[in-house]
């Protein structure tokens, strides 16, 4: 996507050839940084810190990282050992896992003096396909939306679309899940409005949904994230669009904390409430998402402390609790897949359960694979 007319990836090989560069994401909305990663340690670092964030994007990094390590050590011990690092850096989305897993898998079955020309073909298809399911969940996703627009346009003067955290492209290689659909209607002359709910604790809808929407010129306004169920009682919103860290095999959808408390208020008044996501975001063996899948803790400094710019331009943290208070910073929830209305993958829409995933998906059918 662009940013200020120069085509940009949230994740590139630079011109030598073997350095990853990455725009840094805890400086947005406020400062432009391109970092570039030297090894697998900085990749870990990268993603634990989240200058790198999203599900596709933290998976195609630890697949860069592998890469860069294996030019230090291709041993199996080596793959192994940075593998582990990279796993540990977040629990909770699961294209960490997939990616590492895909990776390995071919890996190891190579001479150790090709693995790490073979790491480099491997991160780059994987950043390659994560485009091409971005853009074909955009293209299912814009069907549903031009149908939603058919049927509202006598009505209203602009499709309103709510979405939570940030699945935009900053969350992906290129184009977003949920932003995919709401960037494609915006380009087909839809004319959507987005409301942006900030997301407490790190604020990725405030700060970078909102910088990616303005960079693209969509309508959006940032509001709290306990206005969604306001907005829907009022008939203000058309139609909520989400993205997901882990989709469990029964539909049930883990997203940024928050997303669960939407989904009700969306149940409640009748809202669409659509979740979009590419295939590795999948996790196949997890039969139960509310019962099994793991939620990170992080630090509860996300909760006590807020950062932005002051009067004076300077980007700084301010605490907004009594000293020594106790606080639980919760980074994800589970939705019910009862409470969503379908899922938009690159293979088309399909019902939040089962049977509607492995309709799509064959392949995986059988609970083995
Ligand atoms: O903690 P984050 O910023 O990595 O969480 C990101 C989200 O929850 C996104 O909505 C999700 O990864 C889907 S992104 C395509």
């Amino acid at each position: 996507m662009k940013v200020k007319g120069t085509d940009f990836r949230s994740i590139w090989l630079d011109d030598n050839s073997w350095s990853v560069n990455i725009i840094d994401q805890t400086f947005l909305p406020h400062e432009f940084v391109v970092r570039t990663l030297n090894n697998g340690q900085e990749a870990a670092e990268a993603i634990s810190v989240m200058r790198v964030r999203g599900a596709p994007l933290i998976g195609a990094t630890a697949a860069y990282g592998l890469a860069l390590a294996l030019r230090e050590d291709s041993s199996d011990h080596g793959l192994r050992k940075t593998s582990e690092m990279l796993l540990a850096t977040r629990p909770t989305a699961v294209n960490l896992r997939w990616a590492l897993q895909y990776m390995n898998q071919s890996l190891l079955k190579l001479p150790v003096a090709q693995r790490t020309e073979q790491a480099y073909v491997l991160a780059a298809e994987i950043c390659e396909e994560d485009v091409a399911c971005n853009h074909a969940i955009g293209q299912h996703g814009l069907g549903l939306i031009r149908d939603l627009w058919q049927k509202r346009k006598a009505h209203t003067k602009n499709l309103h679309i709510l979405t939570h955290c940030n699945a935009g492209w900053l969350a992906t290689v290129d184009w977003g899940t949920a932003l995919s659909p709401i960037y494609q209607a915006h380009n087909d002359g839809i004319p959507v409005h987005v409301w942006v709910d900030e997301t407490r604790p790190r604020n990725q809808g405030a700060a970078l949904t909102a910088w990616e929407l303005a960079s693209h010129g969509i309508a959006h306004d940032v509001i709290v994230d306990n206005a969604g169920g306001h907005l829907m009682q009022h008939g203000q919103v058309d139609m909520c669009i989400t993205g997901t860290d882990r989709t469990a095999r029964n539909g049930d959808v883990c997203n940024k904390i928050g997303t669960y408390l939407k989904a009700l208020a969306a149940y409640d008044n009748g809202v669409p409430f659509y979740v979009a996501l590419p295939g590795p975001t999948i996790d196949w063996l997890m039969v139960d998402g509310v019962a099994g899948i793991p939620i990170e803790e992080r630090d509860s400094s996300e909760v006590t402390s807020v950062g932005g710019k002051n009067a004076s331009g300077r980007v700084e943290s301010v605490q907004i609790t009594p000293d020594g208070v106790s606080a639980r910073n919760f980074s994800f929830d589970v939705t019910p897949s009862r409470l969503v209305t379908g899922l938009i993958t690159e293979r088309g829409v399909c019902p939040a359960s089962e049977s509607g995933l492995t309709g799509l998906y064959p392949e995986h059918r059988s609970l083995a694979t």
